[in-house]
């Protein structure tokens, strides 16, 4: 405690020394009293600085050392209601900063002489190659952060060959996407509560060429999105002109039942037929129901412990995301990483396994996939990419990442995907 008191006033103590913020008008003493003060004070310091950092943002993706570099730039270009939609976690967002420390929990144990002159990053999921393990994870909206939306990251998708999932909630169609992509997505399951409706969409991906359909289930109770609100309340726009559902508010989670999901592709044709109101929340049945209408293969997404695994695989699933959403779902305070070692030893290779969830570095990267992922997705990242530059945004993000787990690769010395394996983990 001694320590960290230590280190926050040394922290303290250099950014109110720091001529940036001199420069910006912010005073030394007010930062300290903000930052030992209240969460919500601590926030509203963390606001000043990313304000001074934003004074030296990068001007075009080439100049990005990490992908960090992007966030400053997507955050000063994207309308604030829809930032918010981006960043919130839900509560009080401490489920996005455990997914982070999550992978600290881990270090490397680094092999040296090895030949890695043949370094082979590329993963093959359910039979189609992809020159790295990287997912693009279904991410709603996409039209929010960038005029080009979804169409820009399959155009990224495309150049560097990545797998990306598409969301219900897309702002763009799963045709559009996949002509795009020049090659098809998989396609991620928000239910409805009328099962006609539900059925109509799983069959339209179907036909589009999807060969995965991912059902996300780690929102149906809802989720508490605190900063979304806030972020909402600095926009002095007419949500109204485009959201029929109206403003973002407490109770209004942002779900395909909303009237404002209504105007979503994936919603345009109204199902055939009479509807077919589901009972109540859908539960390990539905996921059978949905492999029992389709020939896509049927992912789990939101799974984080080794008995659902267990479900998954007994009601026919393919394969799981070990997701919480990003910290979006419930406030659970449990890294995504730390389910994983449980859940790969319960599946015993019967699942396809994916981790998402505050994958920031080619070392989280690879330290998800030492413990047993065969994918490893980002979401957010990629916003930040799409939100300052567009496709070639999307891109860079993805490159970075790349080069960073090429890096982390040779120094471990593993030479492909496959070949790492939790002997070059310590725990910490
Ligand atoms: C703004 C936003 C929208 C999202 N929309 C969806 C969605 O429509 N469907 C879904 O299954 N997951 C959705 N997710 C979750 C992502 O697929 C993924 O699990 C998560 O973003 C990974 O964490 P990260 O953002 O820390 O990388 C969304 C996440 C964010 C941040």
């Amino acid at each position: 405690m001694k320590n960290a008191d230590n280190s926050r006033r040394a922290f303290v103590r250099f950014l109110a020394g720091s001529p940036l913020f001199l420069a910006a008008g912010i005073d030394g003493k007010s930062l300290h009293r903000l930052i030992t003060g209240s969460t919500r004070d601590q926030g509203e310091a963390f606001d000043l600085i990313d304000q001074v950092s934003q004074d030296r943002q990068i001007s075009s993706p080439g100049e990005a050392l990490d992908i960090f570099d992007f966030e400053p730039v997507a955050k000063a270009k994207i309308p604030p209601a829809h930032w918010g939609y981006l960043i919130t976690g839900t509560d009080d967002d401490g489920t996005i900063k455990a997914n982070r420390d999550g992978y600290a929990k881990w270090s490397l144990r680094p092999r040296r002489l090895v030949d890695w002159s043949h370094l082979d990053t590329s993963a093959t999921l359910l039979g189609h190659k992809y020159d790295t393990p990287i997912v693009i994870c279904p991410l709603g909206s996409q039209k929010a952060f960038h005029s080009e939306g979804e169409l820009a990251v399959a155009r990224a998708a495309k150049a560097k060959n990545h797998l990306q999932v598409l969301s219900t909630v897309a702002t763009t169609s799963i045709e559009d996407v996949i002509a795009a992509r020049g090659a098809p997505v998989w396609w991620q399951l928000y239910h409805t509560s009328d099962w006609n409706q539900t059925r109509a969409m799983i069959k339209r991906a179907e036909a589009a060429g999807a060969p995965a359909v991912v059902f996300t289930v780690d929102l149906i109770g809802g989720s508490n999105r605190e900063t979304m609100f806030r972020e909402a309340m600095n926009d002095t726009r007419t949500c109204t002109n485009c959201h029929s559902g109206g403003q973002p508010r407490p109770g209004v989670s942002g779900r395909v039942d909303d009237r404002d999901n209504r105007r979503k592709p994936a919603f345009a044709n109204p199902a055939p037929g009479a509807p077919i109101p589901e009972a109540g929340p859908p539960t390990w049945d539905y996921v059978k129901r949905i492999r029992d209408t389709t020939s896509m293969k049927v992912f789990v997404k939101g799974i984080l412990t080794p008995e659902d695994a267990e479900l998954a695989i007994q009601h026919g699933a393919s394969g799981i995301f070990v997701s919480n959403h990003g910290g979006r779902a419930d406030n659970s305070l449990r890294a995504t990483v730390e389910c994983l070692p449980d859940i790969v030893k319960q599946a015993r290779g019967r699942l396809v396994i994916e981790l998402d969830g505050g994958v920031r570095r080619g070392t989280d990267i690879f330290k998800a996939l030492a413990l047993g992922a065969n994918a490893v997705g980002i979401g957010r990242p990629y916003i930040w990419g799409l939100g300052s530059f567009g496709q070639e945004g999307v891109e860079a993000v993805m490159m970075i990442l790349r080069k960073e787990l090429e890096i982390v690769m040779k120094q471990c010395g593993t030479t492909s995907v496959r070949g790492i394996s939790p002997a070059y983990l310590a725990s910490r």
